[in-house]
C-alpha cells in the first residue's frame, strides 16, 4: 500500500493563506526530507507563480492538460507535465486554462474522481501530495 498522504487546502473564504500555506508546508517537509508534490488547482496559478513560474500562461503542460488527457483516454506525459523547484518540491502548474475545466467534466462519467485517478500512479514516488484548492 502507498504510505503517500495527499492533502487538499481547501477553504470557503478566498484570499485566507491557502496558497502560502500549501508553498510553505511543501518546502518545509522537503527540508525534512520528504518526497513532496504540490498540485496547484486554481486557474489563477498563484502556487505555480509564487514557486518561479510567473509566465504560467506560455506553459504547456499543466494541471489542465492532465486533466484533459485522463477524460480523452490519452496516456499522460508525466515527466513533461513535472516541473522541480529548487527547494526540491515537484509541481504541477496550473494556468487560466483550468478556468472552464468544471464545463468541460459535466458529460464526464465519475468526475468527481478525475483527480484522484491521474495522481493515482504517483502516489509511489512521493511521501506527500498537496493540492491547493480554488475557492469551493
Ligand atoms: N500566515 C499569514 N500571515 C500573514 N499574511 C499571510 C499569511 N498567509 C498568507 N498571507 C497573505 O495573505 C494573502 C493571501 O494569501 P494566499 O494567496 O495564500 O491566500 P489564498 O487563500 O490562496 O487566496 P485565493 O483564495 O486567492 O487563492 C497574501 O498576500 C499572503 O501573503
Ligand atoms: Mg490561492
Amino acid at each position: 500500500m502507498s504510505k503517500c498522504k495527499v492533502i487538499a487546502v481547501a477553504n470557503q473564504k478566498g484570499g485566507v493563506g491557502k496558497t502560502t500555506t500549501t508553498a510553505n508546508v511543501a518546502i518545509g517537509l522537503a527540508r525534512n526530507g520528504q518526497e513532496v508534490l504540490v498540485v496547484d488547482f486554481d486557474p489563477q496559478g498563484d502556487l505555480t507563480a509564487s514557486l518561479g513560474w510567473k509566465n504560467n500562461d506560455a506553459l504547456e503542460n499543466t494541471v489542465s492538460t492532465m486533466l484533459d488527457d485522463y477524460i480523452n483516454d490519452k496516456e499522460i506525459h508525466y515527466p513533461s507535465l513535472i516541473l522541480t523547484h529548487s527547494e526540491d518540491v515537484d509541481v504541477i502548474p496550473a494556468n487560466i486554462e483550468l478556468a472552464d475545466f468544471e464545463m468541460r467534466l459535466v458529460s464526464v462519467i465519475n468526475r468527481e474522481h478525475v483527480l484522484r485517478s491521474c495522481l493515482e500512479p504517483l502516489r509511489n514516488r512521493y511521501d506527500y501530495i498537496l493540492i491547493d484548492c480554488t475557492l469551493l
